[in-house]
């Protein structure tokens, strides 16, 4: 009989070896660290409790304790959210004006949370997480924010501050080489649903795809064409045309028998913020984008499955937004960059856990 510790050994090296092979050559090395370190900490609590190996039930808790990490990556993932926010009056010492001081944070006190370990990238974390990825960013301006906000994590201040206005032009496209990461960027001018399936096409006409695909879209359907079932049809023609893209991987994984050179693209869907109507800047999106059509926009996407159990992973900024609150807007649509900072960092978060998903 090979013993329990041999068993455990070669459970051990398939966890470990696994996920290195699969990790793919475009989320980074770093990443794979992470996980393979994650997973061995896993383990290794798994193997210390019994040092005996006493028996077979050794190996079979080796194996739950990789069954638990599972149940803990859907956990997290649907913790991701659980955010507070430290929303602050305080007195600029230089103009003696009063502004609001906004930070956030993931709720420590949430045991759910804390054992996820959500942690805010720093520069050189998320450089490395991204090295070598290609990111596109597409939608309506909640998509340029993220964009910015994502640019504003990796690049130099300095870089940063000479391309910031390129960025803001509005109504445009834009495309950046962090040659120092290998990162590219491409953010698509796309503030119809229609858009976003016509980019999907073209990806899937040219067989080549991002790595992280981020989307957004409503707002100015709402304000445009002002029909929330026009807005569900188009997502369901969305979600169908994400879906195959999704399942053509799972297809030619199935038929070449092995494992991918590179996963699917991961694809994140950023919600629409909380409008404050009063505070909307014109008088045609005050009487169009009332309380009652954003209602029915957000039940139009809740139908169309496009994030729930959908091929998109949900970046809610309903949520943040409404956290964060009337302080952290100028014109109750656009918000405050802790915003779309907040929603970036859950981004990456799920990117980790995500990525480890094939396991
Ligand atoms: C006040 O001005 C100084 C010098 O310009 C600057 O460094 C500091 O950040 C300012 N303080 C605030 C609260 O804006
Ligand atoms: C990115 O990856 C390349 C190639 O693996 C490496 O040479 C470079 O140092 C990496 N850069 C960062 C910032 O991690
Ligand atoms: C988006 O779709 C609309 C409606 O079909 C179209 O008029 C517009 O040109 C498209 N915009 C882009 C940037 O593709
Ligand atoms: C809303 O859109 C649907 C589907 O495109 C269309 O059939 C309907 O006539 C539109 N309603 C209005 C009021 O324009």
């Amino acid at each position: 009989m090979i013993g329990a510790v041999g068993l455990g050994a070669v459970a051990a090296c398939v966890v470990v070896l696994v996920p290195m092979g699969m990790a793919g050559y475009h989320l980074s090395r770093n990443k794979m660290l992470f996980f393979s370190g994650a997973l061995f900490i896993t383990l290794a609590i798994g193997v210390h409790l019994t040092p005996y190996f006493p028996s077979v039930t050794d190996f079979v808790n080796t194996v739950s304790s990789v069954v638990v990490f599972q149940s803990r990556r859907d956990s997290c993932l649907s913790h991701l959210h659980d955010v507070v926010w430290d929303v602050t009056p305080d007195v600029d010492d230089n103009t003696t004006s009063l502004y609001y001081h906004k930070s956030w944070a993931w709720d420590a006190s949430a045991a759910a949370v804390s054992a996820c370990g959500f942690q805010k990238l720093g520069r050189s974390d998320a450089a490395d997480l991204l090295n070598g990825s290609w990111i596109v960013v597409a939608g309506d301006s909640q998509a340029r924010l993220v964009a910015v906000a994502l640019l504003d994590l990796v690049l130099e201040p300095e870089r940063m501050e000479k391309i910031r206005s390129d960025l803001f032009k509005r109504h445009s496209d834009y495309q950046i080489v962090a040659d120092e990461i290998g990162m590219r960027l491409d953010f698509f001018w796309a503030p119809y649903a229609l858009n976003l399936t016509r980019l999907l096409e073209g990806f899937n006409r040219n067989r080549n795809y991002p790595d992280v695909l981020i989307v957004a879209s409503g707002l100015w359907h709402m304000l445009h064409f002002t029909n929330a079932s026009d807005y569900g049809a188009s997502l369901r023609v969305l979600r169908g045309r994400a879906a195959s893209l999704v399942s053509s991987f799972e297809h030619d994984e199935a038929a070449t028998g092995s494992v991918l050179a590179r996963p699917p693209p991961h694809l994140f869907w950023i919600g629409m913020p909380t409008l404050i109507n009063s505070m909307l800047n014109s008088e045609e999106k005050r009487e169009r984008m009332t309380d009652a059509l954003r209602a029915a926009y957000e039940e139009q996407l809740r139908e169309s499955s496009l994030v729930r159990n959908g091929p998109f992973l949900l970046l809610d900024v309903e949520s943040l937004s409404w956290n964060c609150g009337v302080r952290c807007t100028a014109d109750g649509m656009h918000y405050d960059r802790p915003v779309y900072e907040a929603a970036l960092h859950i981004m990456l978060n799920a990117l980790l856990i995500e990525s480890h998903q094939k396991l």
